[in-house]
């Protein structure tokens, strides 16, 4: 029996450093079957038990047991500690950048000129505290026109000649002639009012509009991002400085903005708005590569672009959007996006926007 037992203590010690030492999990693997599995060492020793008289079998047995519950638990370890070691090594080893750009098969898209020039005059606004909006380019005669102050015999409605959706596509009880592809963006001024129900009022709406217009400079579906701040005390000075802190955030710091008065139907007054040309810088005149100068063709001279229309709300246009006028004013703007890029940009034909030719919008 002595000889048993030694053979056990024997076993149970070299199964302690042999899994101590195992550098893997094929080693661990190796131990466990030499040393648990049917035919390992430990299966030897209760089999030679047999040899023994009865009463000696169950102490050998006992020890057999411990030794083998010793030797598991030994395994356990074992894989626990290979796993941490093989997490450490991960973590210690050279890091992995997820900030490194994959390695793309096709070049890149972007967006075009037409949405990037739009949301970034939304962001200029944007930083002024003003809120997106946004409103239908299917639209009704009575929120494009009539709550514009454009009662339908205005001839301010000439210029705006406009796509009518067709009498047989409407609705059961829909007036013909009431439906109609927007034509600018300010009916948005009346449902943002009716939406907010009350003052402050700051939006700005880049988005599609349509006329039936085609030239050089005219499509017939462009885009337009309208402005509107409504609250108490808002003067035409209020109007003067966001419109020209808005130039000099788009065209450069140096851009000077000058308001000439005008005419629109929803404001009173109103203002075409013209900043410092961006290509003469507002001198009319360009160097002409040989020491001298010649004429600016994009301000013509004149040293002023044209780039937005604007005004003080008609009383009307704030009562149309559910607003008193007796306690509160308001400003708004208008501009055209191709222009405006055209102009930062130095683009000669709308057209070019609107042909998807790859040679033009890849320089973007
Ligand atoms: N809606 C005008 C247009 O399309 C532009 C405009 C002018 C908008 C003056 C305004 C404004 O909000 O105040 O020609």
């Amino acid at each position: 029996m002595a000889d048993l037992l030694a053979q056990l203590e024997a076993l149970a010690q070299s199964a302690r450093e042999a899994i101590v030492a195992a550098a893997d999990e094929k080693s661990l693997e190796e131990l466990r079957v030499r040393f648990l599995g049917k035919k390992g060492e430990i299966s030897q020793v209760l089999r030679a038990m047999g040899q023994l008289v009865a009463e000696l079998r169950p102490r050998v047995g006992e020890v057999a047991n411990r030794v083998r519950d010793e030797v598991e638990e030994l395994l356990v370890e074992g894989r626990a500690r290979l796993a941490a070691r093989a997490l450490e090594a991960e973590l210690s080893g050279r890091p992995i950048d997820v900030t490194v750009p994959g390695r793309a098969l096709l070049p890149r898209g972007h967006r075009h000129p037409i949405t990037r020039s739009g949301e970034e005059i939304a962001a200029i606004f944007g930083r002024l505290g003003y809120e997106v909006a946004s409103g239908p380019e299917i639209e009704l005669d009575r929120y494009n026109f009539e709550a514009l102050n454009m009662p339908a015999d205005h001839p301010a409605r000439d210029m705006q000649d406009t796509f009518y959706v067709e009498e047989s596509t409407l609705r059961e009880g829909v007036e013909p002639g009431t439906v109609l592809l927007r034509t600018h963006t300010s009916p948005v001024q009346i449902r943002s009012m009716l939406r907010l129900g009350k003052p402050p009022v700051r939006i700005i709406c880049p988005g599609r509009v349509y006329r039936s217009d085609y030239d050089q400079t005219h499509s017939p579906m462009f885009h337009q991002v309208e402005g509107l701040c409504v609250d108490r005390g808002i003067t035409f000075a209020d109007l003067k400085g966001t419109l020209a802190a808005f130039a000099r955030a788009y065209f450069g710091p140096r851009t000077r903005t000058r308001f000439r008065p005008s005419y629109f139907p929803f404001t009173e007054p109103s203002a075409e708005v013209d900043v410092s040309c961006t290509i003469c810088g507002g001198k009319g005149r360009v160097p002409d590569g040989n020491g001298g100068t010649r004429r600016c063709g994009t301000c013509k001279e004149s040293g002023w672009l044209e780039v937005l229309g604007s005004g003080m709300v008609h009383p009307r246009v704030l009562e149309n959007g559910g607003i008193d006028p007796t306690r509160y004013t308001g400003f708004a703007f208008g501009m055209g996006v191709e222009r405006l890029a055209m102009l930062r940009y130095g683009i000669d034909d709308l057209r070019l926007y609107f042909e998807n030719d790859l040679r033009f919008l890849g320089q973007f």
